[in-house]
């Protein structure tokens, strides 16, 4: 039996949607108050080793991954690594799991201020010196709980039909999410001082580079950003007829993002300095606080600029939350068989309530920032550790349970451009030592970047919240590794249902060193 599997209708389709997921919140934010953070224009080495070293390669893999296979990544991993394939996968699903629940949470945020921006005095309420700034009302109320479920339901509206419904969104989102950023690059380079701003996301400061943090920033920015480690791009990939040129794709894709990243640090940047509006290194403030208060500062149509932006990181969003969703329905649906519907009512259920556990209890519990925290601490954890941890599994098993030179030449049958032994070189040594080392250092210091960027300060609380709070990070990091772990290891262990799967032909053209069949690979699977 050989599985009709649902697949993008064009290239065109393919690349708008791997982009689309590429480009959301971490290229309009997160790239600029990490450029500030991390030495403005020195901030770029780092960003371009990440880039072309790390970055690229790990999407050729991720891409070979989905289109060799035709699985998402958990089976496609288990295709490739044997049960210790599988289970990194589904570590790997989990954390995108919580991942996409916070994302979304911030994306109920930005319906928030979009609303907001439509309904109040944005010169007022948003402008730097309104007491309290719009953000922090509305988080007290209920309006979160509208902005996440409303999201929510647009999510499971647009990958209800898998790429049947993905792909025209993507086709109409993206070209208005282009057109939206070149008029607010426009825009701030035409505002009085704007050009400074400009000048200070380019000016090096090279003392910078001797922080590891800051390497780590980029790392994390890179994976993030490009969307690797999540099984995102390997489960979009497995929609592509296997003849795709996937180098090609894989480098139009991260220039893509790239490119509108660099635009946005402009947009921001020449707004902020515009009005002399320092940026901050935390995303969420830079989101909800900075960049609201230089639009509220514009001469002209600041509401029609508010409204304007909070759509577009509302739009740039949601076409990151799809993909996030899309590889966990599909992991879902590739393991258990399950019909998509009861697929999307288990992940709606479940990412609906979690999200609201991210949103609510700053409005339940005004005393204490209950929902920042988490997020917090999921994002300390989840983003800061979870995806370096992630793309150190999946190198390994690539680059040495596969054989990146398997891969490598998978991806070479069809490409025009040719990937060289440097190839297996960066997945087997250069990627895995990067990272390992990245991660030795961010656990030693306690400190890993993350979107959220700072690290709630707990030191004032007293009595025995306080101590709790204190320890937290280490109760959520423990349950996180051995709940998560678990959980990972009992559904890699499922058997019965790989029994339904269709066969799993030999993946990969065989080359020298390969595993036969029935040894960890499509035998295994199908046993
Ligand atoms: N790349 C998205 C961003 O920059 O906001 C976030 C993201 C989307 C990460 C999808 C991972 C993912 F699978």
């Amino acid at each position: 039996m050989t599985e009709s599997r649902a697949q993008w209708k064009s290239k065109m389709g393919f690349i708008l949607a791997a982009s689309g997921s590429a480009i959301g919140l971490g290229n309009i934010v997160m790239f600029s108050s990490n450029a500030y953070r991390f030495g403005g224009g020195a901030f770029y080495l780092p960003y371009f080793i990440a880039l072309f070293l790390v970055g690229m390669p790990v999407m050729v893999a991720e891409f070979g991954l989905g289109a060799s296979t035709r699985k998402s990544f958990p089976l496609a991993m288990r295709v490739a690594g044997g049960r210790a394939g599988e289970f990194a996968g589904w570590f790997a699903i989990l954390n995108a799991g919580f991942i996409t629940m916070y994302y979304i949470t911030i994306l109920g945020w930005v319906a928030g201020m979009a609303w907001g921006a439509l309904t109040t005095d944005v010169t007022a309420s948003f402008g730097a010196s309104a007491k309290p700034p719009f953000f922090d009302s509305f988080k007290m109320t209920y309006g979160p709980f509208f902005g996440v479920v409303l999201v929510w339901i647009l999510n499971l509206l647009i990958v209800s039909r898998g790429t049947k419904s993905i792909e025209p969104v993507v086709k109409v989102f993206l070209p208005l999410m282009w057109l939206a950023m070149i008029v607010l690059v426009f825009v701030g380079m035409s505002l009085p001082g704007g050009f400074e701003g400009v000048k200070v996301l380019f000016t090096p400061q090279p003392e910078v580079l001797g922080d590891l943090s800051v390497w780590q920033g980029a790392l994390s920015q890179m994976f993030f950003s490009l969307s690797l480690g999540f099984g995102v791009m390997t489960a979009y990939a497995s929609y592509l007829p296997k003849d795709s040129d996937l180098t090609h794709n894989a480098v139009t894709t991260s220039l893509l993002n790239c490119g509108f990243e660099w635009i946005a640090g402009v947009a921001v940047f020449s707004i902020l300095f515009s009005f002399a509006i320092a940026p901050s290194s935390s995303t969420i403030a830079m989101m909800f606080y900075v960049v609201p208060a230089g639009i509220a500062a514009m001469p002209f149509a600041a509401k029609a600029f508010a409204i304007g932006f909070f759509l577009l990181l509302l739009v740039a969003g949601l076409t990151s939350s799809i993909s996030l969703l899309e590889a966990l329905v599909a992991a879902g649906q590739d393991k258990f068989r399950l019909p998509r519907w009861r697929t999307l009512a288990i992940f709606g259920t479940v990412g609906v309530i979690g999200s609201l556990v991210f949103a609510l209890p700053a409005a339940a519990l005004p005393g204490l920032p209950l929902g920042l925290w988490l997020l917090d601490l999921t994002d300390h954890w989840a983003f800061g550790y979870g995806l370096l941890i992630v793309g150190l599994v999946e190198c390994i098993v690539i680059g040495w349970v596969v054989g990146s030179g398997r891969i490598r030449d998978f991806v070479n049958a069809n490409s025009r451009f040719r990937l060289g032994v440097w190839f297996d070189l960066l997945l087997r040594f250069v990627i895995p030592g990067l990272l390992l080392m990245i991660l030795i250092s961010a656990v030693s210091q306690g400190e890993a970047g993350g979107l959220y960027g700072t690290k709630t300060d707990f030191s004032k609380t007293e009595g025995i919240l306080g101590s709790f709070l204190r320890v937290s990070p280490w109760v959520v990091f423990l349950v996180w590794m051995l709940g998560g772990g678990g959980l990972a290891w009992w559904l890699s262990g499922r058997r019965g249902v790989e029994e339904g799967l269709p066969d799993l032909e030999a993946p990969l053209p065989s080359g020298p060193g390969v595993r036969s069949a029935g040894e960890g690979t499509a035998g295994e699977v199908d046993s």
